[in-house]
C-alpha cells in the first residue's frame, strides 16, 4: 500500500485551479440562446466532483516540475485542457443518463427528467461543439488528436456495452475490459497525456502520464461496477443497484460466471426472465465477486502508482498516489 504524507489534500492543493476551471467553463458555455445556456449549465452548478480535473492539474504541476520549470503554476493552457476534459465528460453524461433512463445525477433530478430527451441530447451536443472549439483553440494537432480520440473512444465504449451480452463466456471478462477503457480509461489516460505533451515533457514520460491515467481510469471504472453492486443510492448521488436490471454484466458478475457456468444464459438474455437479477446477485455474494473486482481494481493501482515512481517527488506527486489510495478505497 501506499504511504503518503496525511496533510495532503489532492483536491485542496490544486482548489484555486479547480474554481477557475469552473469559472471559464461559465464563461466558455454562454451565447445568445438563454435556453441553451441553461440547459448546458445545469450539470456544472451541482459541481460534480471534479474528480478529472483535479487529476489532470496535479499531472500538470508534476509534468511542468520534471520538464525543468521551477514555477508550481499550471499554464493555463494546460488548465484549459482540464476544463474540455470535464465538458466532454460532462456532455457524455447528459447522454449517458438518457441511455440509462437515470432519474438522478450529482444529487439533482437528471437533466432529461427537467426538460426532457430531445433538449438533453442538444444540451449533451452543445457542449461537446463547445469543448471542440476549445480545443481548437490550444493550436496544438496532437492533443487536438489526443481527445478528440477520447470523443471517438466514449462512443465506442457505450456502443460496445449495449452489445455486451454479445461473445462468449471465456471472451465476456476481456470484452469488458476493452469496453471499460474506451468508456472510462481514455478519458483520463489522453488528457494526462495531453498535458504532458503541453508540457514538454520527455517522450518517456508522456507515456508515463498516458499509462497512469489509463491504470487509473481502470480501477476508478472496476471500483464504480463494484459499488453499483454495494453502495446506496444517497452515497453515490445517482442510481444504484441498476447495473444488471439495465441488463449490464459487470465485473462482479462476470467473475462470478467464471465459478458458476449457468450465469452464461442469464448474461446472454440480459437478466430479463423475473428472478434473474436476484440469481445473479447470490452468484456475485457466493462467488466474491466483489471482492475479485476489489483485487483488480488493486492491481491496476499498483500499476498506477509505477508510472508515477520516476518523477521527482513533489506534493503533487504524493497528492496523486493519495488519489490513486481514494480511488481504490472510496466508498461513495
Ligand atoms: C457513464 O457510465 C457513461 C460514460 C462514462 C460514457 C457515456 C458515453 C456516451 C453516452 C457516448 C456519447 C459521448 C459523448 C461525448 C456525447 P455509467 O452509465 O456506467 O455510469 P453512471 O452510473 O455514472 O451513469
Ligand atoms: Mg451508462
Ligand atoms: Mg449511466
Amino acid at each position: 500500500s501506499v504511504t503518503t504524507s496525511p496533510e495532503v489534500s489532492p483536491y485542496q492543493i490544486v482548489e484555486k485551479d479547480l474554481l477557475a476551471c469552473y469559472r471559464e467553463i461559465k464563461a466558455d458555455l454562454a451565447c445568445d440562446l438563454p435556453e441553451l445556456v441553461e440547459l448546458a449549465q445545469y450539470y456544472f452548478t451541482a459541481h460534480g466532483k471534479a474528480f478529472r480535473p483535479m487529476v489532470v492539474l496535479l499531472m500538470a504541476e508534476i509534468c511542468a516540475k520534471d520538464s525543468g520549470g521551477v514555477v508550481s503554476t499550471v499554464a493555463a493552457k494546460q488548465r484549459r485542457v482540464a476544463v474540455i476534459t470535464e465538458m466532454i465528460h460532462t456532455a457524455s453524461l447528459i447522454h449517458d443518463d438518457v441511455i440509462d433512463e437515470a432519474d438522478t445525477r450529482r444529487n439533482q433530478p437528471s437533466l432529461h427528467k427537467v426538460w426532457g430527451e430531445k433538449k438533453a441530447i442538444l444540451a449533451g451536443d452543445y457542449i461537446l461543439s463547445v469543448a471542440s472549439r476549445e480545443l481548437a483553440k490550444l493550436r496544438n494537432p496532437d492533443v487536438i488528436i489526443c481527445l478528440a480520440q477520447v470523443i471517438e473512444d466514449l462512443v465506442k465504449g457505450e456502443l460496445m456495452q449495449i452489445g455486451s451480452k454479445d461473445g462468449t463466456a471465456s471472451s465476456r471478462l476481456t470484452a469488458y475490459l476493452s469496453k471499460t477503457y474506451y468508456k472510462t480509461a481514455s478519458l483520463l489516460a489522453n488528457s494526462c497525456k495531453a498535458v504532458a505533451m503541453l508540457s514538454n515533457c520527455s517522450e518517456e514520460a508522456v507515456e508515463r502520464c498516458y499509462q497512469f491515467g489509463k491504470t487509473l481510469g481502470m480501477a476508478f471504472q472496476l471500483v464504480d461496477d463494484k459499488l453499483d453492486f454495494v453502495a446506496t443510492a444517497d452515497d453515490m448521488g445517482k442510481p444504484t443497484a441498476v447495473d444488471l436490471t439495465l441488463g449490464l454484466a459487470t465485473a462482479p458478475v462476470l467473475f462470478a460466471a467464471e465459478k458458476d457456468l449457468s450465469l452464461d444464459a442469464l448474461i446472454q438474455r440480459r437478466f430479463s426472465k423475473a428472478g434473474d437479477v436476484s440469481i445473479a446477485r447470490q452468484a456475485v455474494i457466493e462467488h466474491k465477486g466483489v471482492d475479485q473486482t476489489h483485487n483488480l481494481a488493486g492491481k491496476y493501482c499498483q500499476e498506477a502508482t509505477k508510472c508515477l515512481s520516476s518523477f521527482q517527488s513533489s506534493r503533487e506527486k504524493d497528492a496523486l498516489l493519495k488519489v490513486i489510495d481514494m480511488v481504490l478505497t472510496r466508498s461513495k
